[in-house]
């Protein structure tokens, strides 16, 4: 599937977190063949390395290895970015772990890191970020939730708690930056079949045929419906929107 063109993404400065594999990684891609001047970070090496080269694009995207789990890493990264491509116009905010745990069985360290790695960050990217969209005028952040909270979902309670702060997260955020023409949306997935969940939790042709008979749409999800909203959300397209929470679920909600 080709995506519209976006002549306002062109040479724009996006930061992905995440961007390795997955929807991140098609995110890259996506951001990459509209001529945007991508960077990203991820804790997967191997898989980010094999992303650069692949994008297909006027120019390759700069990965940088970090856990964003340590919020000094995550700073360090962004300051490189800045040096390097210039000031962050579109921050995208797309790591997260959904690895799942029993109720009973879940430890305070272990909500400590869900939230660490699915929620704190967004908001310390976006602190950073702002200094550098305030700079060039403005600029659009997109926030990364799920669905997940809003059906309810077994073994993922803490994910699930991250990813609906993170819908409030987005809504304050764009009351505080909205005066700097800094946009602030998120995007909640659906059931994407990214080769991740492929792997874990949608192992059968059965299994995603239950999920799909769920949904208002009778096709299965790929990463590159959920590239298409991140580049409308990043796009001057939509220069009117912001606080705005839209769901490419297919309808599953
Ligand atoms: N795939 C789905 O069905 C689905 C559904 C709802 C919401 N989402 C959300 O969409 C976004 C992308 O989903 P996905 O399925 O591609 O995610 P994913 O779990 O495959 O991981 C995203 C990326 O983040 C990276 N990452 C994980 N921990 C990190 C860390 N500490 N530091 C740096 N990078 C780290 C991973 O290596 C990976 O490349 C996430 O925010 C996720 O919560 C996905």
């Amino acid at each position: 599937m080709s995506n519209a063109r976006y002549p306002s993404l062109h040479d724009r400065v996006v930061f992905i977190t995440g961007g390795g594999s997955g929807i991140g990684a098609a995110m890259v891609e996506a951001f990459v063949a509209q001529g945007s001047s991508v960077a990203f970070v991820d804790v997967a090496r191997d898989e980010s390395l094999r992303l650069v080269e692949r994008a297909a694009g006027p120019q390759k995207p700069l990965f940088i290895e970090c856990d964003l789990t340590n919020l000094a890493a995550l700073e360090a990264a962004m300051v490189e970015i800045r040096q390097r491509l210039g000031p962050i116009a579109v921050l995208v905010n797309n790591a997260a772990n959904d690895t799942r745990r029993a109720f009973a069985e879940v430890t305070e360290a272990d909500w400590d890191f869900t939230i660490a790695v699915n929620l704190k960050h967004q908001f310390f990217a976006a602190q950073i970020a702002a200094q550098s969209m305030r700079e060039i005028g403005g600029g659009s952040i997109i926030n990364f939730s799920s669905t997940a909270w809003m059906i309810g979902s077994r073994r993922l309670t803490v994910y699930a708690a991250a990813k609906a702060a993170v819908l409030g997260l987005t809504n304050s955020l764009a009351h505080e930056l909205g005066g700097d023409n800094i946009r602030v949306n998120c995007i909640a997935p659906g059931a994407i079949m990214t080769e991740r969940q492929r792997r874990l939790w949608f192992t059968t042709e059965a299994d995603v045929a239950a999920m799909v008979a769920r949904q208002c749409l009778p096709q299965a999800i790929g990463p590159e419906a959920v590239a298409s909203a991140a580049l409308f959300l990043a796009a001057d397209d939509s220069r009117m929107i912001t606080k705005h929470c839209l769901l490419v679920d297919a309808g599953l909600r």
